[in-house]
């Protein structure tokens, strides 16, 4: 049976991490796969979230299994933190996941029950496993313009172009916040303009947000999420607590569906608890209880979002510090979108051959699509980055 089996492509980002750790060159730079890395290059335990753990080996006195959909305190303190006020709670239904890729396989699982041929619209480029995700599931889906690699900013007349061809009942794909991978992003009226778009298309907009708290702000960064959420019937929210709250490998995520009413809302409950059930049965618990702990008790609260704006801050200074020093050295501003990007990347819009020169004259480790993890800058390496870029151009 298992020779059958035929070779499957290695995930690029994935191949890139084992060049990195066999590169023996004592001065090189990762700016490759996407976890938050301090000036250290370590990526830390959040404060709060390892008091968090402390009182919860205090206090926790059971390993049973939570609910199959998960413990109903996390979905409220994620739906408080992610949707705020917009939507009444009675028309959401949640399930507690493996991270925010669990909770994305869950949406794209209940919208095949529910239209085995619904069509999925995603940004081109879009997260490299959406694609493939869709692909697994064999699932219909279509690019939307979204890009200019020129400019390397949201290309938003062709985006709105592209969704003119949104057919009713077509599911319609946007990062929340801070796009990965180009780093570029819609503004607030164009979210409302692209709401008023896909309402009058009769979509439904399923919101990946894998980074809230990274781009502008906690609350700003769900702009787009939760007025998309006041206004359409029904939408799919994705969110992912392992970049936000550090807490990776714990692997957790949440599916919020929003359906057009709370009789909906009770039997869109049982299919996503179904599909929790068949695809592995109770979620995992551990992180999710740390989030709720730490959403839900001021201090920890307080403690969490101060080191969160820490990390925001510290990322958009970096983002500042290598567009000034690319300035410097190519005398152009060419490379100025880099400061105005959010969130953890960039796409710098080099050529493939300019990513494989950068890493093997100089250890400098990209994706071959020129994407920086901008969390892999320090003051450091950001001259020595600047430098070596301006020469392969
Ligand atoms: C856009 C986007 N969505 C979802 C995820 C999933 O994150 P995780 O499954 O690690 O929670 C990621 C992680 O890189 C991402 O970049």
């Amino acid at each position: 049976m298992l020779n059958n089996l035929k070779p499957r492509p290695a995930d690029k980002i994935l191949v890139l991490s084992t060049l990195f750790r066999a590169d023996d060159r004592a001065e090189k730079i990762d700016l490759g796969v996407g976890v938050y890395k301090n000036a250290e290059g370590h990526t830390p335990i959040m404060r709060a979230v390892k008091s968090a753990e402390k009182q919860l080996w205090n206090e926790e006195d059971t390993k049973t299994y939570t609910s199959l959909p998960g413990d109903a305190g996390f979905h409220q303190a994620m739906a408080d933190m992610v949707l705020a006020d917009s939507v009444d709670r009675d028309r959401i239904s949640f399930c507690a996941t493996p991270g925010g890729t669990g909770a994305i396989h869950n949406v794209l699982e209940t919208i095949q029950a529910a239209h085995p041929d619904t069509t999925v619209w995603l940004s081109n480029p879009s997260w490299g496993n959406h694609q493939s995700m869709l692909n697994h599931l064999g699932m219909k889906s279509v690019s939307y313009d979204y890009f200019d690699a020129e400019a390397c900013a949201v290309d938003y007349p062709a985006m709105l172009a592209s969704l003119q061809g949104v057919k009713e009942g077509d599911v319609v794909l946007l990062h929340g916040c801070c796009h990965n991978p180009t780093g570029a992003n819609i503004n607030n009226t164009q979210w409302e303009e692209v709401a008023e778009l896909l309402l009058a298309k009769g979509a439904i907009p399923f919101v990946d947000i894998a980074y809230q708290g990274f781009g502008n702000g906690l609350e700003e960064d769900a702009f787009g999420t939760r007025l998309l959420a006041s206004k359409f019937p029904e939408m799919m929210i994705a969110a992912s607590c392992s970049k936000n709250f550090g807490i990776y490998r714990e692997r957790t995520g949440i599916v919020m569906a929003i359906s057009a009413d709370a009789e909906t809302a009770k039997v869109t409950q049982q299919t996503l608890s179904h599909m929790n059930r068949q695809n592995f049965s109770f979620p995992p618990d551990h992180g999710a209880r740390l989030v709720t702990m730490v959403l839900t008790d001021p201090e920890l609260r307080a403690e969490w979002a101060a080191e969160l704006e820490e990390v925001r801050t510290g990322m958009l200074a970096l983002r500042q510090q290598l567009a000034d020093a690319l300035k410097a050295e190519t005398g152009s501003d060419r490379f100025g979108f880099i400061a105005d990007h959010r969130g953890m990347f960039s796409r710098l819009g080099l050529t493939e051959e300019q990513v494989i020169k950068l890493r093997e004259d100089n250890a400098i480790y990209m994706v071959g699509d020129s994407r920086i993890n901008i969390a892999g800058l320090t003051q450091k390496n950001v001259p020595i980055i600047a430098k070596a870029v301006a020469a392969v151009l």
